[in-house]
């Protein structure tokens, strides 16, 4: 156990940070052994390298076979993104074209698909050493970068990629895939937050597989903290991850006193992740005018009517929405395309443990009140994100209108002021997928098919009966639209 810590800390920054993380690493790993959701917590850990926010490792930390996936990356990041996006169509496919030429050139000059094989077989062998878990979830995210250049061919991205429905891969980017889906537990055929921001930094927080390179200072600025944004909040986060699984503990044996002083730490430390978020999400680090161009196009995947990555699959707001039961959540379906299994696990277990159904059940109103408090924390943050959001919505006359995790949005009149305009952009966020769609009418076949009643209630009436998002989501565009006074008032007050 102490040499598996002392490896964990071996690449972390300053020596104070060292020490507290140490403490509290090991502090999360022995209290696993105490309560079933504090054994998540350890086990989301020890899957994601060993380290949260999670740690990858690179090309030195592989194999040798695959070492040459990050060579064929590394010369072809500087041909990806161009000054100026073209808007002739023709044009763009030539550019198109040319890069996946490029991509399948060099893979097939660097990889040996059967030494590939051998390797990935080796590696995935239960009892296997040859490759940490770090190394696969780096490796993840180099397949995943190669994966989305060939998939864009052009950053910024253009229509004429967009327009694409379905795409043949290089057989080298296609056989390794499956062995990391398994190892990792996604489903994706394309990268996700995890790959291409958590596990897409080194030890030193620098950008492993950039799509910036040769563009410019504020446009690496944007790229770094569009990674790093999401990845400081987890930093701050974890304290508060240890808290709650303590709560849930402490209040499973009815200990009020300590579930709600655990729960006032857990409050605190809340504000303080977002208060991280609020002082960094500015227009110094994360150029408006670069950022949907030059980061989240790129991010985008759009085929098969599968989605690419989004904010909305990081870690801090799925873990309070599912302890604090703010549904819907997503289907297991849905969420595995993009979540690591061990995150899943995780989010599950606080889902399964629902706490505030709990609270009510033991009727203890200061522990109400402190769940209470968080939910309207995360009710704020909401605004505040949403409100900052709409400066990175930018016009790109070269490209379709497309939101990364909800692949192309049919309507391209969207206006960053226009009122309607923002509704109808959430509306389609909040909107089921096409992939979603073509699985429930999959299911529907198969139930009609063997005589069970194959229809349930419309999501949109399940959306009116249940749940509190679309009202709430029309809230918040109004709120949104009406200004942010309120907002920075309440912020002031509140955090
Ligand atoms: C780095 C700067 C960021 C920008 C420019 C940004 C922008 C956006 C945009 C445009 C969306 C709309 C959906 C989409 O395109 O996928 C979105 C959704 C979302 N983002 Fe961010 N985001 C940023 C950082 C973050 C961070 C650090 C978090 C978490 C702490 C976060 C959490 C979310 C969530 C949870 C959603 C889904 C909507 C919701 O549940 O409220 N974002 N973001």
């Amino acid at each position: 156990m102490a040499s598996l810590l002392s490896w964990l800390f071996s690449n972390t920054t300053s020596p104070s940070s060292i020490d507290e993380s140490f403490t509290l690493y090991q502090h999360i790993i022995e209290e696993g052994d105490q309560h079933y959701i504090a054994g998540c917590l350890a086990e989301l850990l020890t899957n994601s390298g060993n380290a949260w926010p999670p740690k990858a490792t690179h090309a030195d930390s592989w194999p040798s076979a695959l070492k040459p996936f990050n060579v064929v990356y590394q010369r072809i990041a500087p041909f990806l993104p161009v000054h100026e996006s073209s808007l002739d169509d023709a044009e763009n496919r030539r550019l198109i074209n040319k890069t996946r030429a490029l991509i399948t050139a060099l893979l097939e000059e660097e990889i040996h698909i059967p030494d590939v094989c051998e390797t990935l077989e080796e590696c995935s062998r239960y009892d296997s050493h040859t490759m940490p878990m770090s190394g696969w979830l780096g490796f993840y995210s180099c397949l995943a970068s190669l994966r989305h250049a060939y998939r864009w061919g052009v950053l910024p991205v253009v229509r004429e990629a967009q327009n694409e429905k379905t795409l043949r891969f290089p057989r080298e980017l296609d056989i390794p895939w499956p062995y990391i889906q398994r190892r990792v537990g996604i489903t994706s055929p394309g990268g996700s937050l995890s790959s291409n921001s958590y596990y897409n930094l080194d030890a030193r927080r620098e950008i492993v597989y950039s799509i910036t390179s040769g563009m410019g200072e504020e446009h690496s600025r944007t790229e770094l903290w569009n990674g790093l944004l999401f990845v400081e909040v987890e930093d701050k986060a974890l304290p508060m991850y240890c808290h709650i699984a303590q709560a849930a503990r402490f209040l499973e044996d009815e200990d009020y006193p300590s579930t709600i002083s655990i729960l006032e730490k857990a409050n605190e430390e809340l504000k303080v992740a977002f208060k991280h978020f609020y002082d960094n999400m500015n227009d110094y680090n994360l150029v408006p005018s670069l950022w949907l161009p030059y980061c989240q196009g790129f991010q985008g995947w759009t085929l098969e009517g599968i989605n690419g990555v989004s904010g909305g699959q990081n870690i801090l707001i799925r873990t309070l929405d599912s302890f604090l039961g703010i549904r819907p959540w997503p289907t297991e379906e849905e969420e595995a395309l993009h979540l690591p299994l061990a995150q899943r696990n995780w989010l599950n277990c606080l889902r399964k443990f629902d706490i505030r159904t709990l609270a009510q059940e033991k009727g203890n109103e200061e522990v109400i009140k402190q769940l209470d408090h968080l939910v309207t924390q995360l009710r704020l943050w909401r605004m505040g994100h949403m409100r900052r959001m709409q400066r990175y919505q930018v016009y790109r006359p070269e490209r379709n209108k497309m939101t990364a995790g909800k692949s192309l949005v049919q309507d391209d009149s969207v206006q960053v002021s226009d009122e309607s305009a923002m509704v109808n952009h959430l509306k389609q966020m909040l909107s089921p997928s096409e992939y979603e769609m073509r699985k429930r009418n999959e299911k529907f076949a198969k139930d009609a098919k063997e005589g069970k009643k194959p229809t349930h209630m419309s999501r949109q009436e399940k959306l009116a009966k249940r749940s509190p998002i679309g009202s709430w989501a029309l809230g918040v565009v109004l709120f949104v639209v009406l200004g942010g006074v309120l907002f920075e008032l309440a912020r002031l007050i509140f955090l």
